[in-house]
């Protein structure tokens, strides 16, 4: 389970304290060991009774501006510093069954009962609260290619929960956690790890009970654009798609790009040749998933081919047609999607 860092740390801190240490440029959040060595100093922060209530009042103060730039998640979420490339620090609110903005909105905005490992090392104490359960699994990451449905050797550890002034490092592509709502509203402060080479790294989704891959939890922009790009003839765009499915190194993305220019080709076969140069790859991410788009495909097949041809789409009027060429949203007028102001 995340590894449990035992502190007995009773002074108090500031933030800026806290920031000013992990600053310093011995601290490397991707290693397990300097992550674990910040833990008295998360510790003393915690010790500090009053600090995020005056945060809180402050962004209250400011029309939280600051969350508003910095603030990538949901209401759920205080960020409390986010300067370099390496770390951020946050703070979380976690309801309980009997708040009113669980019974109000579900349980799926606070990944309660979603099984789920991290592409992110954290370090996390208890603020406030009898903390969030969680039945803790562990993996290895190296025996898993990350195909949906694969299986995985998953190990429980325990159900436990984080308590006030508790200290876990939950380590990346290893800790798991089926995370649950806590007895009464409780608030937890993280370090996070932060790096530009993240969103390329797989997070998981597990079925515990099938000891499966459920799904994966990462999705980038750029997987979403290969769509458009794909179908698209100017700027070089196919090109684009075609460098991205050769040589990407994200096996993630450079199976987005051979799906979409499957996606895209003239016919079936066209399709079918394409994915099988992915199922080709040395790649098993990108074999695996090829194959399994293949495997849809010819499935589909018949539905595809038999479904109609696209109409020809009517030719705008000369009046809406400069209307679309002087438009500023010029992305939107390519793809025929009228802005409102037109
Ligand atoms: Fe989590």
């Amino acid at each position: 389970m995340a590894r449990v860092v035992a502190c007995e740390a009773m002074e108090a801190i500031e933030l800026g304290d806290l920031v000013q240490a992990l600053n310093d440029e011995s601290f490397d959040p991707a290693e397990e060991e300097s992550f674990a060595a910040v833990a008295p100093l998360l510790k003393r922060l915690a010790n500090n009774r009053h600090f995020l209530a005056e945060m809180a009042v402050a962004e209250l103060k400011d029309r939280c501006h600051r969350q508003t730039l910095e603030n990538r998640y949901s209401a759920q979420v205080l960020i409390l510093h986010r300067a370099t490339e390496k770390f951020f620090i946050r703070a979380n609110f976690w309801p309980s069954e009997r708040d009113s903005v669980l019974k109000a909105s579900g349980t799926s905005p606070f990944f309660y009962h979603v099984p789920h490992d991290h592409n992110f090392s954290f370090l996390t104490v208890g603020y406030f609260g009898p903390g969030y359960w969680s039945e803790y699994y562990e993996y290895d990451y190296s025996r898993v290619v990350g195909l949906p449905g694969e299986k995985v050797d998953l190990t429980f550890v325990e159900k436990t929960r984080l308590e006030t002034g508790k200290i876990m490092l939950y380590r990346a592509h290893r800790d798991v956690h089926d995370q649950l709502p806590p007895d009464d509203l409780s608030v937890s402060i993280n370090i996070m790890e932060a790096s530009n080479r993240l969103p390329f790294l797989s997070q998981y989704r597990f079925d515990v009970k099938r000891c499966e891959i459920a799904g994966i939890l990462t999705h980038t922009s750029s997987e979403a654009l290969l769509a458009l790009a794909a179908n698209h003839d100017g700027a070089n765009s196919r090109d684009l798609v075609e460098s991205f499915a050769a040589h990407h190194p994200c096996d993630r993305i450079q199976f987005a790009a051979i799906r979409e220019l499957a996606g895209s080709a003239a016919d079936a076969d066209q399709g079918l040749e394409t994915l099988a140069r992915g199922a080709a790859s040395g790649n098993a991410f990108v074999a695996g998933m090829s194959r399994r788009e293949m495997e849809k495909l010819q499935a589909n097949r018949s539905w595809i081919e038999g479904s109609r041809p696209r109409e020809k789409r009517p030719e705008l009027s000369p009046a809406a047609a400069e209307c679309r060429d002087n438009c500023p949203a010029s992305e939107a007028s390519s793809l025929d999607i009228r802005p409102q102001a037109c």
